[in-house]
This record gives C-alpha cells, sequence and structure tokens, in this order.
C-alpha cells in the first residue's frame, strides 16, 4: 500500500485522500485531425494555442534588449561556477536592493545621531559630518562609507531590477502595480540621496541647493522667496528649520518608501523579501571594507560667498548635476519627468495581446487546495463550498489578478483549471497527439522537449533540431507530472525539460514547482511507476537552450547532481560582487568642475516694500499713532486697498545694463514686498556696480555706486538691509 504523502502545498482544511483525484486525460480528441497537421506540418506551429506569441506589442524589443543582457550574464554564471542560480546576484536583484536599503536605514540611525547632537543649521551641519569620521576605531568612517556605498548600490540593484522585470516582460497586465510602485520607490530613492547629499553642507551640497533653486525658478512665486533664503551666509543664520525639514524628509522618505514596498510586493504570494544569509554577511564585510578603503569624503564647507570649485559628484543621485545647470530648467525637468511618466506607463502604452485568464470549472473542483497554493499572484482562493457535493472547499478565480502564468493548470489533478485559451484537457491531449504525430513522421520515438515562452523567444525550440519534438508552454510550471509521463506513454523516447535558472523564473515559481512535482516533493507528484524514467530536467538561461539540451541524456532525474555549495563557490560569488563594488565606488567620485576659473558671480536677492500707492496725505509714524483709533484703521485699510508701488531695478555692470526689470508687489492687493532675484556671472577684477531703484513711481534713484572688486570665484551680493533700510552690495 502506498504510504500517505507528506505533500508541502495543501491549505490545513483540504484533506489528500478525499480531495486530490487522479487526473483522467482521455486519450481521445474531437480535435485529433487538426492537431496531428499541426504536429505533421511543424510550420503549422502558429496555430499551436500557447506556442510562443512573438506579436505581442512591444516584445521585440524586450528581446532584444534581454539578449544583450543575458550575454551579460551568461558571463557571470560562467564565472561563479556551478550555482550560478545561487550566486549570480543578477538573479537577486530585488531582495539585494531591499537588504541595501535595510543597511542604509541602520547607518542612517546612528549617523543621525551625531548629526543633530551639535544643533541643526549651516553653521553646524559640516562640522557635525566631519566629526563622524573621526569615531572611535573607524567606526564613523566605516558607518558614513556603508551609508553612502549602500545607497548607490540600491540604486544600481534596483535599476537591474527594473529592467530585468522590463526585459522578461513583468511589467503589464495585473502586475502594473508593482512596475507602477516601483517607480515610485525609485523617485523616493532618488529623493532620499538628494537631501542626502544636501545635509552635509559641503560644495557639493550648495550646487544641489543652486540646481533646486534653479528647478523652483519655473515658479518664480515660489523659487525667489526660497532663494533669497540663501544669497549670503548671513541670510542662512535662521535656516535650521530648513535643516530641520530636509532631515526629516530625508528620513520620512524611508517611511515612504516602506510604504510603497507594501504595494509593491502586495500581488505576490511568498514575496521574497530578504537575500540569502551569504549575500546579507557578504554584502556587509563588502561595504565595509569599501568604506575603509576609499572614505566617504566631504567636499570642502559650503560658502554663499564664493562659487563651489573642484569636486566630486556621485553620479547616482547626482546625475543631473552638469546638466542642469546649463541648461534650461523647464526644458530639463520637463524632458526628466515627461521620460518617468512614459516609463511610468510602460504597462498601459504597451498593454499586449491579452493572453487566457484563469477559469476553473466548478464542476469538477474538488477543492484540493493546490491551484490556490500554487498561484504565485493570489490570483485563486479558496472558499467554503455550497453546492452540495461532499468537498469543503471551492476554488475561486480572480482573473484581474491574474498574469496567465499556467501555473495553476499544471496543479489541478482534475484538469478542472484552464486558460481561457484552451480547456486543460484538450491542451493536454493535444499535446499527446502531437507527440504521437512526431514519432510517427520521424518514424522512431523522439524527445520531447518542453520549454517556456521566455526559451522560445529566444530561439530556443526552433534550434533544437534532430529527432526532437519540442513543445512550448507558458512555462514549465504550467506541466502537469501526468503530461510528462504520458508522452512517455505516446512514444517518446525521452522527456527533457528546460526551464529558467533556480530565481529567474519569469513566472517566479514555475521551476521550482515543475522540478518539486517531478521529484515527488510536491503535489502534484510524478507517478510513481515513472521514477527513474527518462525524464530530464535542465534548468539555463534562455540563450542557452542548446546546449541545456546537450546536458540531458540519462541523468536521473529531476537534474544533473551538482557539487554542493561551499566556501570555493562563495569566494567565486564574492568577488563578482567586490568587483561591481568597486566598479561602483570608483564611479561614486566622478570629477567635477562647475564653474570656470575665470567666473565670478554678482548675485541679486532682494525684498522690498514699495511706498504705499495711497493718494491722500501720506503719514508719518508719529502723526499715524496719534490719530484716534477709528481714524488709523481707516487710514491702513486705505493704504492696504490701494497696495505698494512696484519695484524697479535698474543695475548697470560697468556701465552696461545687465537688469531693467518691474517686480510687482505680492499679496491679493499687492500689498506685500516686491522679491527680486538674478545672477549675473562677471570676469573677475575691479567693476563698477550701479543700482538704481524706483519704488515710489517717482523715477530712478542711484541706490548703489561702488566699484567692486571680484575675486575668481567670488560671489558678491546686492540685498536690501531691513535695518538700515538701504541696499547693499556684499
Ligand atoms: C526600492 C526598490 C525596489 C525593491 C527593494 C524591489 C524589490 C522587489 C522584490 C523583493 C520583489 C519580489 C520578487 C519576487 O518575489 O519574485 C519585486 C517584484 C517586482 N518588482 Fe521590484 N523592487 C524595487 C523597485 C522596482 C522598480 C524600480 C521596478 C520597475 C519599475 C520594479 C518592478 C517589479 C515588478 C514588476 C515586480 C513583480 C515581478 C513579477 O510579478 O513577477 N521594482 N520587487
Ligand atoms: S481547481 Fe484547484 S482546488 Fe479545484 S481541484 Fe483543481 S487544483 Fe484542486
Ligand atoms: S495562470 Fe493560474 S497560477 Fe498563474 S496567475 Fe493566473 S491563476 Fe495564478
Amino acid at each position: 500500500m502506498l504510504k500517505k504523502p507528506s505533500w508541502k502545498n495543501l491549505l490545513p482544511q483540504a484533506d489528500a485522500d478525499k480531495d486530490c483525484l487522479p487526473a483522467v486525460i482521455e486519450d481521445e480528441d474531437e480535435h485529433e485531425a487538426e492537431w496531428q497537421a499541426v504536429g505533421a506540418g511543424k510550420a503549422g506551429v502558429a496555430g499551436w494555442p500557447w506556442s510562443y506569441r512573438p506579436k505581442i506589442s512591444g516584445r521585440p524589443a524586450l528581446v532584444a534588449i534581454e539578449k544583450i543582457a543575458l550575454a551579460f550574464e551568461s558571463l557571470i554564471n560562467r564565472l561563479v561556477g556551478p550555482h550560478a542560480d545561487k550566486l549570480n546576484p543578477f538573479y537577486h536583484t530585488g531582495t539585494v536592493a531591499v537588504f541595501l536599503l535595510i543597511a542604509v536605514a541602520v547607518t542612517g540611525l546612528y549617523l543621525t545621531v551625531f548629526y543633530v547632537a551639535p544643533g541643526l543649521g549651516t553653521k553646524v551641519a559640516f562640522g557635525a559630518v566631519a566629526a563622524i569620521d573621526g569615531h572611535w576605531l573607524w567606526i564613523g568612517r566605516i558607518v558614513r562609507g556603508a551609508h553612502r556605498y549602500a545607497s548607490g548600490a540600491a540604486v544600481i540593484a534596483t535599476l537591474l531590477h527594473a529592467l530585468r522585470t522590463l526585459f522578461q516582460d513583468r511589467f503589464r497586465g495585473a502586475r502594473w502595480l508593482a512596475w507602477f510602485t516601483g517607480m515610485l520607490l525609485l523617485a523616493a530613492m532618488w529623493f532620499e540621496g538628494l537631501t542626502g547629499y544636501w545635509l552635509v553642507w559641503d560644495e557639493r551640497a550648495q550646487l544641489i541647493l543652486e540646481t533646486v533653486i534653479r528647478a523652483l525658478m519655473v515658479f518664480p512665486s515660489v523659487g525667489v522667496p526660497f532663494a533669497l533664503n540663501f544669497v549670503t551666509n548671513e541670510a542662512t543664520d535662521q535656516t535650521w528649520v530648513f535643516f530641520l525639514l530636509l532631515l526629516f524628509a530625508h528620513i520620512a522618505l524611508f517611511a515612504v518608501i516602506g510604504a510603497f514596498y507594501w504595494f509593491h510586493i502586495l500581488r505576490l504570494s511568498r514575496a521574497k523579501f530578504l537575500p540569502a544569509r551569504y549575500y546579507m554577511i557578504g554584502l556587509s564585510i563588502l561595504l565595509a571594507a569599501a568604506a575603509l578603503a576609499r572614505p566617504a569624503t566631504s567636499a570642502p564647507q559650503a560658502d554663499l560667498g564664493r562659487l563651489p570649485g573642484q569636486l566630486t559628484f556621485d553620479p547616482f543621485f547626482l546625475f543631473y548635476l552638469p546638466a542642469t545647470l546649463r541648461v534650461n530648467p523647464a526644458f530639463f525637468w520637463g524632458g526628466v519627468i515627461l521620460l518617468f511618466a512614459v516609463i511610468t506607463a510602460f504597462p498601459w502604452l504597451f498593454k499586449g495581446k491579452p493572453t487566457g485568464k484563469v477559469t476553473i470549472d466548478k464542476d469538477i473542483c474538488t477543492g484540493c487546495t493546490k491551484c490556490a497554493e500554487d498561484c504565485p499572484y493570489n490570483a485563486i482562493s479558496m472558499l467554503p463550498r455550497t453546492d452540495g457535493k461532499p468537498h469543503k472547499l471551492i476554488a475561486m478565480e480572480n482573473p484581474n489578478l491574474c498574469v496567465s502564468c499556467g501555473l495553476c493548470v499544471g496543479s489541478c489533478d482534475g484538469l478542472a483549471v484552464s486558460l481561457t485559451d484552451l480547456p486543460a484537457p484538450d491542451y493536454y491531449r493535444s499535446i499527446l497527439t502531437r507527440v504521437r504525430a512526431a514519432n510517427a513522421a520521424a518514424g522512431a520515438p523522439v524527445q520531447v522537449v518542453f520549454t517556456c515562452e521566455r526559451h522560445a523567444a529566444h530561439g530556443g525550440p526552433g534550434a533544437a533540431g534532430g529527432a526532437r519534438e519540442a513543445i512550448t508552454v507558458p512555462c514549465v510550471g504550467a506541466l502537469h507530472p501526468n503530461v510528462v509521463s504520458q508522452s512517455l506513454e505516446a512514444g517518446a523516447s525521452d522527456v527533457m525539460i528546460v526551464g529558467c535558472p533556480g530565481e529567474d523564473c519569469a513566472q517566479r515559481e514555475g521551476n521550482l514547482w515543475m522540478e518539486a512535482r517531478l521529484a515527488r516533493t510536491r503535489a502534484p507528484r510524478l507517478k510513481r511507476d515513472f521514477m527513474g524514467a527518462p525524464i530530464h530536467v535542465a534548468f539555463a538561461p534562455p540563450n542557452e537552450f542548446t546546449s541545456a539540451l546537450k546536458s540531458g541524456g540519462g541523468t536521473p532525474q529531476p537534474a544533473k547532481a551538482k557539487p554542493a555549495i561551499g566556501p570555493p563557490h562563495f569566494v567565486r560569488g564574492g568577488l563578482i560582487l567586490a568587483a561591481a563594488l568597486a566598479i561602483q565606488v570608483a564611479f561614486t567620485d566622478m570629477p567635477y568642475r562647475p564653474y570656470a576659473p575665470t567666473e565670478s558671480l554678482l548675485e541679486l536677492g532682494v525684498r522690498n516694500n514699495g511706498e504705499w500707492r495711497q493718494n491722500t496725505q501720506q503719514l508719518t509714524g508719529p502723526e499715524l499713532a496719534a490719530l484716534p483709533h477709528d481714524q488709523q484703521v481707516e487710514y491702513l485699510n486705505a493704504q492696504q486697498a490701494e497696495g505698494r508701488f512696484p519695484t524697479r531695478l535698474k543695475l548697470e555692470v560697468d556701465g552696461q545694463v545687465v537688469l531693467d526689470q518691474t517686480y510687482e508687489p505680492q499679496g491679493f492687493h499687492r500689498e506685500g514686498s516686491a522679491f527680486a532675484y538674478g545672477k549675473f556671472f562677471v570676469s573677475p577684477g575691479a567693476r563698477t556696480v550701479r543700482l538704481s531703484v524706483d519704488d515710489s513711481g517717482g523715477g530712478y534713484e542711484v541706490a548703489i555706486d561702488e566699484t567692486a572688486n571680484f575675486e575668481s570665484g567670488q560671489i558678491r551680493a546686492i540685498t536690501f538691509n531691513r535695518v538700515t533700510n538701504a541696499f547693499e552690495l556684499k
């Protein structure tokens, strides 16, 4: 008698004996003639309902991108050795990104404590960060370096992860939510890095400030008042509030990332979270080593009286610096936002031909729960049964969550689950018919090769050749083990199944389920009689289909034995990660000179109150104070209602007019201040600066007329001093 199986994928409510019926694939087919024609003609494969569908919108481009990526991936596979599925970091980019973000959070906690300790603001920020470098036993240096390098590495891992989900066609249909929130995660990570570099208040931060001001200037009513806080070093005295907000944003963005991540994996069952322990240990060691070998440094302290000189910048976060300082910010940021929006909209721009969604024949379902457990996208739930059948549960599909991977079709013994393209019984019968037709055409038993659409996209089955019948299914996880055994019964010499490498299944878990079913560790299991039958399994990237076929040949199923993973393999994997990190660290310090040494700057940042327009008699302060209260109110109301004169400014440098502009007062009744902001590059040397002002409607009056020396790289600023009530050149 058979032992009661210890199946791993049944929900507790299901009873393996009562609820799991044996599959019945009737060997007679009303479409027999049709499938015979398809099978014999081979060219008729287009008629094969589940064959690779190359015409899906955007797919040729995705395959072209994937071909390039696969070439690189294969190289890494070769370098890391036999355990590439575990040790090739390309297969773990999502979980590695999660770990790196956690490393950023933990190191960030340490940095925050020491950053806020001396207080906040431009006067202390730079020193606080610099002091961290000197902490006991290089701890500060390690933490600071690891924080920076883990942030950059997280961006790289995320970009690779995004690229992989794109070319594996895992971004549309029900997966739109993961794609959409992934893009939000990317944006949040970028803001995170930007605010982080800003907090250091070095010349790099000064450049970030400059680019933010330029971006905000697209909306002057926001940009100008903001910019006026940062015209001179003195003007920044009160900016601890701003630094508090910056720090708050930097930390709060982590909560935002956490929230987006929750949505990111919401539709996945058993979403992976952390990578294997050896990744976490290896990455921690490498980050600490990188931080010691090349400590994260600050640029010279920010000085609003000087243009930032030669410095280095991190292209993973500050890639935009060189362009945005020179290009019109409206065009630059408009372009960036447009590009981001277009990529975010990919799931809707490239909808793809809808493939069959899951349908479950409720009459046949015995409530065994296997399909619900196997579905990687939570698209099937088990509900209490109310139709009088003896089973407790019934499977209910949700086509809106289904990505048409077909894994549930391979789960169901009773053939109750289909994708709408093709009912399961027809699908399985057509496979058997095709095997028989191929045997008949070859005049001898042929090898049957099952592979997935991803392999098919790279021409795998077409290249199979020889006495083989290659059959494409959406994913190898869509194969019920009985289809495999019945292919042998239908006359195949042997069966070869080629799926994607361990952690690289485009349907997340199809390759794992298929292997476990054939190894009889997961239901539905291969019939006991077929243990030891010529069934071979190979996991290979799609560009290695042909060599995967050669690797088969009589090896015991399910897979060829590999040497156990051990230290030599970890060392090889570690060296690949170390090389990647070394390249990243080298790039983190791109030399950059934002301004030429022959440049200095005249900055104008003025907040001025024009005279009141009131045409009745203007009162001085004491005169106003002498009036009775109700007359005072009346007088002030009349002033407010009429508003102020605009502020007209004319600025000349060495007799040349560089600015002649009118600035309107703010407020509904134009009762507020006028804000003026501008920057003018001047060549170093002695320059005559003359500012003429008209803020009372009476014509220009000279407010500043002096010869000022501009040193190379110096920023001199024209401001309005509210204490002396006068314009000044600083
Ligand atoms: C902070 C950044 C990110 C992290 C930590 C992250 C992590 C993850 C993880 C762990 C998974 C689950 C993988 C699995 O269990 O099979 C996942 C799925 C996914 N990610 Fe990300 N991701 C990030 C950003 C992105 C970005 C930028 C995109 C693309 C724009 C993206 C697209 C996707 C998609 C489409 C899936 C679902 C794949 C599928 O349905 O098969 N992710 N992500
Ligand atoms: S539909 Fe699902 S629950 Fe119902 S019998 Fe098939 S695998 Fe079991
Ligand atoms: S085809 Fe089946 S397993 Fe795949 S997502 Fe749809 S319901 Fe889930």
